[in-house]
């Protein structure tokens, strides 16, 4: 068997939102991989999931240098996926704890010549100036989430040499259903709330630009970067032109497939897990629409969804799940909001280490 061809792959962060979807992809297609996940979100799934495939619980800075030496490609996973709410007192500490264990996984990657693959953000442009960004224009974060993506970036950049060429996604928002639901991510929370109370609630004005990417096509830009032979780093837009979208324009297009009204959050509105700390006075300052030439180039052969048809399937999708009644009241589905229930609730610390 080709080393080449059928690479061991090992899936660090593989039992969240990405990460169960990207598993029954590589399991459906007999890939020879493993995964390792600390399991925060254990108690957090939406719909059970249908492949079964190696689980090691484990934290990411407890991989031993004899178990990551027999995998050819590393995809790393594991992070604080969201911006941080209140309830966080050092909101940057608590992100320098994931800079700091992806570097030294990075490192050790290095030192046995595993391909490096890590899910960064379109979000690191933030407050853009310009349209149509591409992978060379100038980021501008303006939230810790995004800084966090940016300096992993830098960190990668600097480990990268002829031996080390690690690939970085830069991933477009998300939607789409998995096993490990979100519904902290725009597209889904409208879609649900659409659904559910038939009128969608805006946190902003929806003026602001946004690159739209759905879950199954993702999934299999990372299949394909398993087998890109890059020479030096590279770093990929990920996403189609056809989803560059403003917020009010995909939640109007919600409405009418959906039969819904349009409506601004209400400061009386109690449920703190839709509202949207980011946004100041109903403006988001993020705004970018990104290009994606790139990744059309060195991904011809993936169709990326448009936004309406995938947004037409997750319809159909919620009509053959059972959606709890008050999902949007849940923080299972709010991962920063689970994230502070854990460390109130001392299951993990402040290290984001479980408690034994
Ligand atoms: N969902 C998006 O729209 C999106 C977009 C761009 C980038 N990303 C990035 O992709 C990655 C995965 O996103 P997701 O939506 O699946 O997030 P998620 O929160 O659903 O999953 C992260 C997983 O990592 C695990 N984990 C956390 N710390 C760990 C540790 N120390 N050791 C081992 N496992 C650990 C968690 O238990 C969880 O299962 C994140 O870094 C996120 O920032 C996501």
């Amino acid at each position: 068997m080709s080393k080449k061809k059928y690479p061991k792959i090992l899936v660090g962060g593989s039992e969240g939102y990405i990460g169960t979807k990207l598993c029954e992809l590589l399991k459906k297609k007999g890939y020879n991989f493993e995964t390792f996940d600390i399991n925060l979100f254990s108690k957090c799934l939406l719909y059970p999931t249908k492949s079964k495939y190696k689980k090691i619980f484990k934290d990411v800075r407890d991989i031993e240098d004899d178990y990551l030496k027999n995998f050819d490609v590393y995809i790393h996973l594991p992070g604080i996926s969201n911006n941080p709410v209140d309830n966080f007192k050092n909101k940057k500490k608590i992100y320098d704890i994931t800079r700091k264990y992806t570097k030294s996984i990075a490192k050790k990657c290095k030192k046995y010549h595993i391909k490096f693959i890590f899910a960064s953000s379109c979000s690191v442009y933030g407050e853009a100036k310009k349209k149509n960004l591409n992978e060379n224009s100038k980021c501008n974060p303006i939230t810790h989430y995004s800084q966090n993506k940016l300096d992993i970036e830098n960190d990668l950049r600097k480990l990268s040499d002829k031996t080390f060429a690690p690939i970085i996604l830069r991933i477009s928002t998300l939607f789409g259903f998995s096993p490990r639901m979100r519904f902290d991510l725009a597209l889904s929370m409208f879609l649900v709330m659409a659904i559910k109370n038939k009128k969608i609630e805006l946190n902003s004005d929806g003026q602001s630009w946004r690159p739209h990417l759905y879950l199954n096509d993702l999934v299999k830009v990372f299949e394909k970067s398993i087998f890109l032979k890059n020479k030096k780093l590279e770093i990929i837009n990920v996403g189609s032109d056809i989803n560059n979208f403003k917020i009010i324009d995909v939640a109007n297009m919600i409405c009418k497939l959906t039969k819904s009204e349009l409506n601004f959050l209400n400061k009386k509105n109690k449920n703190n897990l839709i509202k949207d700390k980011t946004v100041n006075y109903g403006k988001d300052k993020r705004n970018y629409s990104v290009s994606f030439k790139k990744i059309k180039k060195i991904f011809p052969k993936i169709k990326f969804t448009s936004v309406k048809k995938g947004l037409e399937q997750d319809i159909k999708f919620i009509k053959k799940i059972n959606l709890p009644k008050n999902v949007l009241n849940d923080k299972k589905y709010f991962r920063l909001f689970y994230l502070s229930h854990l460390i109130k609730t001392k299951k993990i610390d402040k290290n984001l280490r479980i408690n034994k």
